[in-house]
């Protein structure tokens, strides 16, 4: 059985979703880590919760990213982790990370990737003033909400939706693709070729 680690640095509702599809067997793997940069994110308690082991580290304690990643990836090594789970990571993932664990980390974003990329992907498309957003599951690569699209799915926009009420759709739609972009990446389902993921049902 494969080991994820999943990254986050908030919330968790998206750590909760795929702690629920592990638990029902939806994904053949294990969650075998919870990491966070962030000491007091509230994904850590659900991790705890859960019996997830839990890996907090403070940015500020190391001098550059390619030291605090530096960090992370031995205790990813030593825990034997095959997948890296972005579930609301607030850091960028630096270039030696990408290449050590190489189409084996993915990443979530509220958008139709490539439009509106960056932290604010919700508010930023509700302002566009687009009729149709949604949710993206890539792998990551050295550049931000950029790499190969596994799955997407399509959240239309309502005249009188706030941030707020947008949000609570993308969220439900997130935790129902996440679930299944990470079961078809740790079934290895998933195949690279270019900016093309092509998937083995
Ligand atoms: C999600 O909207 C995800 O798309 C983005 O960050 C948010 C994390 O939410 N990358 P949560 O912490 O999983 O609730």
């Amino acid at each position: 059985m494969k080991n994820c680690a999943v990254f986050c640095s908030g919330f968790g509702s998206n750590l909760q979703a795929l702690i629920a599809a592990v638990n029902r067997g939806r994904i053949p793997a294990r969650i075998a880590l919870v990491v966070s940069d962030c000491v007091d994110a509230y994904a850590l308690v659900r991790a705890k919760k859960a019996g997830i082991p839990i890996l907090a580290v403070d940015r500020s304690e190391f001098k550059t990213r390619e030291d605090y990643d530096a960090y992370i990836i031995r205790r990813l090594k030593k825990q034997a982790i095959d997948y890296v789970i972005l579930a609301g990571y607030m850091r960028i993932i630096g270039p030696r990370f990408v290449s050590c664990y190489k189409n084996k980390i993915v990443n979530i974003h509220p958008a139709l990737l490539p439009s509106f990329k960056g932290v604010h992907g919700i508010k930023d498309a509700l302002a566009y003033g687009v009729k149709i957003t949604g949710v993206t599951v890539h792998f990551v690569d050295a550049e931000l909400d950029a790499g190969p699209i596994i799955l997407q799915g399509a959240v239309a926009v309502k005249a009188d939706d706030t941030e707020d009420s947008l949000a609570r759709r993308i969220h439900r739609l997130e935790h129902r693709l996440y679930p299944e972009a990470v079961r078809l990446l740790v079934q290895n389902k998933l195949s690279v070729k270019g900016r093309n993921v092509l998937i083995r049902r």
